[in-house]
């Protein structure tokens, strides 16, 4: 018994430092953002603006476009499903991320060999 609750301590201390160092992750925001990279270009920044790059937007604007994708609130043809399933808080990392990134032109792909 004494065995078991010790186990079941350790494990839940062990899943409170995960989260924790997950909220903590520096890379955290740049894992998320990446997922975005595809069409928006590496760090946001997209290939002739199509589609937007998001390098140096407005945090807030970024933050309130993507909570009205998600909620259905702003028409669109395919960001509706890329922001469905993040909380708020993820959106807010989102957001600050490519908000932060210094708006430029995107890398030439590299040669293919
Ligand atoms: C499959 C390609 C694709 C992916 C992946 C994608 N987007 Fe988009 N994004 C688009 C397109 C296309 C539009 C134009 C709106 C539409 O038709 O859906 C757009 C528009 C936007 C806009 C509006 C820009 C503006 O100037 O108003 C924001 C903000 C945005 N995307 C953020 C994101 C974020 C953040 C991610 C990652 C979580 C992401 N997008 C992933 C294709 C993509």
């Amino acid at each position: 018994m004494m065995r078991t609750t010790m186990l079941f301590a350790v494990g839940l201390a062990g899943c409170l430092l995960a989260h924790a160092a997950t909220a903590a992750d520096p890379t955290y925001a740049r894992s998320l953002a990446a997922t975005c990279f595809t069409c928006h270009g590496t760090d946001g920044r997209s290939v002739d603006g199509v589609p937007p790059s998001l390098a140096g937007q407005n945090r807030d604007y970024l933050l309130k476009q993507m909570q009205e994708f998600r909620d259905g609130k702003r028409p669109a043809t395919i960001m509706h499903q890329h922001a469905k399933g993040y909380t708020d808080e993820q959106l807010a990392l989102i957001a600050g991320y490519f908000a932060a990134v210094t708006p430029g032109r995107a890398a030439a792909a590299p040669a293919v060999r």
